[in-house]
């Protein structure tokens, strides 16, 4: 047990709201603005998320990058092959939880999964700089290994294979997933643990928005 009675740690959130008449209608736009705010408040990883799949009847979580948005909903890249790849490919339920501390607000983004087009693999996977091209070559992302040697002779074998390639191909196994939401919650802190909450949940094509008791 540490000196610190973590019982006792509590923050007031009193920096911003989210009235009805402040958020937009459409919770995309309303991603946007706050991404926009995250970018611009010094957040280290602002496009940092927790990203939640399930595995049978359980649920997986992990720390992932966010790597765009737009109208179709939100991506990010990885080894399609690793835990979440086979969960993804199991279930395509999942979700995306952001939390930007120093604006005192989360995001939690539900939907379906699926993967992106080869072509849009490829554009993000060169655009990355050429080490990080060939740690993916180095990784079988998930799987045990029996030492980090083994990750440091695959780096000196793939850098070897590829030293006079100008281009890295990607593996087939690596590439973007986009989730296309189907609900998206807008957690505010607010003063006295009365925190405001904007959920948006797609019905057809139309967001319904309702305000959720903190
Ligand atoms: C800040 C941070 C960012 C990360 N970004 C990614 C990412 O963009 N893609 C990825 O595959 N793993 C990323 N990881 C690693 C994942 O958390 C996880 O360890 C890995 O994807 C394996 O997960 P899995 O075994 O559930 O498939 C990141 C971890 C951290 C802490």
């Amino acid at each position: 047990m540490g000196d610190t009675d973590i019982s006792k740690l509590r923050q007031n959130y009193t920096k911003h709201e989210l009235t009805e008449q402040l958020a937009s209608l459409d919770p995309m736009s309303q991603f946007s603005e706050w991404f926009d705010n995250a970018l611009k408040s010094g957040i280290l990883e602002p496009n940092a998320m927790v990203l939640s799949t399930i595995s049978g009847n359980k649920p997986k979580s992990r720390v992932i990058l966010l790597k765009g948005f737009d109208a179709r909903g939100f991506v990010f890249f990885t080894n399609y092959s690793s835990h979440k790849g086979h969960e993804l490919a199991e279930n395509a339920f999942g979700n995306m939880t952001f939390f930007w501390d120093q604006l005192e607000r989360q995001v939690r983004i539900e939907g379906i999964f699926e993967k992106i087009s080869l072509e849009e693999s490829q554009e993000y996977f060169w655009s990355r700089p050429r080490e990080s091209q060939i740690g993916a070559w180095v990784s079988n992302q998930s799987e045990v290994i029996a030492g980090r040697e083994i990750l440091d002779e695959k780096l000196a074998y793939f850098q070897e294979k590829f030293k006079n390639e100008a281009v890295v191909p990607k593996p087939e196994y690596w590439g973007g997933y986009l989730l296309r939401p189907e609900s998206i919650e807008f957690w505010q802190g607010r003063p006295n643990r009365l925190h405001d909450r904007l959920l948006y949940t797609l019905e057809g094509n139309i967001w319904k928005r309702e305000r959720l008791s903190p």
